[in-house]
């Protein structure tokens, strides 16, 4: 695990949009995408670049159960508005929230994964420790699968709705072998509500209970924080 610690978002995410750059130009041809504040500066960077998207395939992590792709709290209207509105792309996939077999749903987007590679993955981090919608407790050999929101996420993601009773129970989530499979990743951490996790996923021992604590075990991971969400860490960086 590589780390970072930058002084806002903003540098964070030019860092992040370098990286990118950078293998698309060596070839990358997928892109795994996160949702969350987490990464809006850097899809900003994106949308203001030069950089031609036009043979690059999306994949995100995840979407919720029961919302459109025309709802706007749904993960779908976040990246048409953040990115996918504003640049040409190749093909994009998102999990279908409305599915009617859900299950059958995990099954095309596995096959999905397994057809385009993920070379670069951005991830945001979930003050649980959770990657994707990959909670507590998910089994590091997890496909994509029909998530329960553990009652914290509920709480977090609650900012983004009129309260907490609108936010959906469920969501499709890419799995953390889904995750680990990408070639290289980009985990970004912004502010001191992610202190704790942090540490947790760069010094704690690799358990399920704190998802991101896997990424220890994949040899091209680029952590991007900020003071706030380094402050924990034992060893100054
Ligand atoms: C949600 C998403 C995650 C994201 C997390 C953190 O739960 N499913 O993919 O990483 O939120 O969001 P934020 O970047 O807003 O802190």
């Amino acid at each position: 695990m590589k780390l970072v610690v930058v002084d806002n978002q903003q540098a964070g995410s030019k860092i992040a949009f370098d990286v990118i750059a950078e293998k698309i130009k060596a070839g990358a041809q997928v892109l795994g995408l996160a949702t969350g504040s987490s990464p809006i500066a850097l899809y900003q960077q994106m949308v203001a670049s030069s950089l031609d998207f036009s043979r690059i395939r999306t994949i995100n992590l995840d979407e919720y159960v029961g919302l459109s792709a025309q709802d706007q709290q749904s993960y779908h209207y976040f990246m048409e508005q953040q990115l996918f509105g504003h640049r040409q792309f190749k093909e994009h996939f998102l999990p279908n929230g409305l599915a009617e077999d859900l299950v059958a749903e995990t099954e095309r987007y596995n096959q999905v994964l397994q057809a385009y590679p993920i070379d670069v993955q951005i991830l945001g981090l979930g003050q649980n420790g959770h990657i994707g919608f990959n909670e507590p407790g998910t089994p590091f050999d997890s496909q994509t699968h029909v998530v329960d929101l553990a009652a914290s996420t509920i709480q977090a993601n609650a900012r983004f709705f009129e309260n907490s009773e609108q936010v959906p129970r469920q969501a499709i989530s890419m799995g953390i072998a889904s995750i680990m499979s990408a070639k290289s990743i980009i985990l970004m951490a912004y502010g001191l509500e992610k202190a704790a996790a942090v540490k947790a996923m760069v010094e704690g021992p690799v358990n399920p209970d704190l998802p991101a604590s896997i990424l220890q075990e994949h040899d091209d991971v680029l952590v991007i924080l900020d003071q706030e969400a380094a402050s924990q860490l034992s060893q100054q960086r």
